[in-house]
């Protein structure tokens, strides 16, 4: 079995999974995030050695505050226990967004536990929190420009490297595999540079029952997807 080196996982279908047990919203996000933990796990006993997860949008501010403040109380909590669960996957957590939005003492957490497991070499695990793709390529560009203002950087010079290194994600590899769970068709504002040849992963499942079950099955049809990148099959080369 082929392991995708990098997961991008768009959690979707708490509140509707909550909603199918007569219960509210917020019951679904908080069982949501108990299966980030477990899917870490999960992800790293299978081998794949990035895993980047979307949490929070640049839209979802949109909700209703109570949802809000419920979903960043998650957040907070999630990097407190984080810090103790990180040692046993080994793993090195980092957030991708816009971070300056969110309260200070969730940017203190953020900061504290990206500090202490930097060195970690297990999984790589990136939490997509106030993330959007747009605003990130908007950040990016809004960098870039200042360094070729000043001198730093001629535009003759940027090429998608030199790009990318403004992004988030600079130091991560693109995803191999998408999913997203509970049955939308759509990106939402996810990593739209970074996933341009990646493969996708529709599942009708709702995050909180999507089990290591269905992560490997998710790979199993990640194996059977013929990645070209534009290209032909070694087979095929001669039936020009
Ligand atoms: C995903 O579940 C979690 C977040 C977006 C924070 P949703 O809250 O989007 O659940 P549905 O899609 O409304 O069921
Ligand atoms: C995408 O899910 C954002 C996250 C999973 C954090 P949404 O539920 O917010 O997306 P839409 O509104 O269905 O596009
Ligand atoms: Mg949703």
């Amino acid at each position: 079995m082929n392991i995708p080196q990098h997961v991008a996982i768009i959690l979707d279908g708490n509140g509707r999974w909550a909603k199918s047990k007569g219960m509210p919203r917020n019951y679904g996000h908080a069982q949501g995030s108990k299966n980030v933990e477990r899917i870490c796990e999960d992800a790293y006993r299978m081998g794949v050695k990035y895993l980047t997860v979307y949490a929070f949008s640049t839209e979802n501010w949109s909700r209703p505050q109570d949802e809000v403040d419920a979903l960043m109380k998650l957040l907070r909590n999630y990097m407190k226990t984080c810090l103790k669960t990180a040692a046993k996957n080994d793993m090195k957590v980092r957030v991708i967004g816009d971070i300056s939005r969110l309260d200070e003492d969730i940017r203190t957490r953020i900061q504290e536990l990206t500090e202490a497991t930097k060195d970690n070499g297990g999984l790589n695990f990136q939490i997509a929190i106030n993330y959007g793709s747009r605003d990130e390529i908007l950040r990016a560009v809004r960098r870039l420009a200042g360094d070729c203002v000043e001198g730093r950087l001629a535009p003759g010079q940027i090429d998608e490297a030199v790009f990318e290194s403004y992004l988030d994600t600079h130091d991560i590899p693109d995803p191999d595999l998408l999913i997203r769970t509970s049955g939308e068709l759509r990106l939402s504002n996810y990593l739209l540079w970074q996933l341009a040849y990646t493969e996708f992963y529709f599942t009708d499942v709702p995050w909180p029952d999507f089990t290591k079950e269905e992560l490997a099955k998710a790979i199993e049809h990640y194996n059977a997807r013929d990645r070209r990148y534009g290209g032909v099959k070694e087979e095929q080369k001669e039936d020009v």
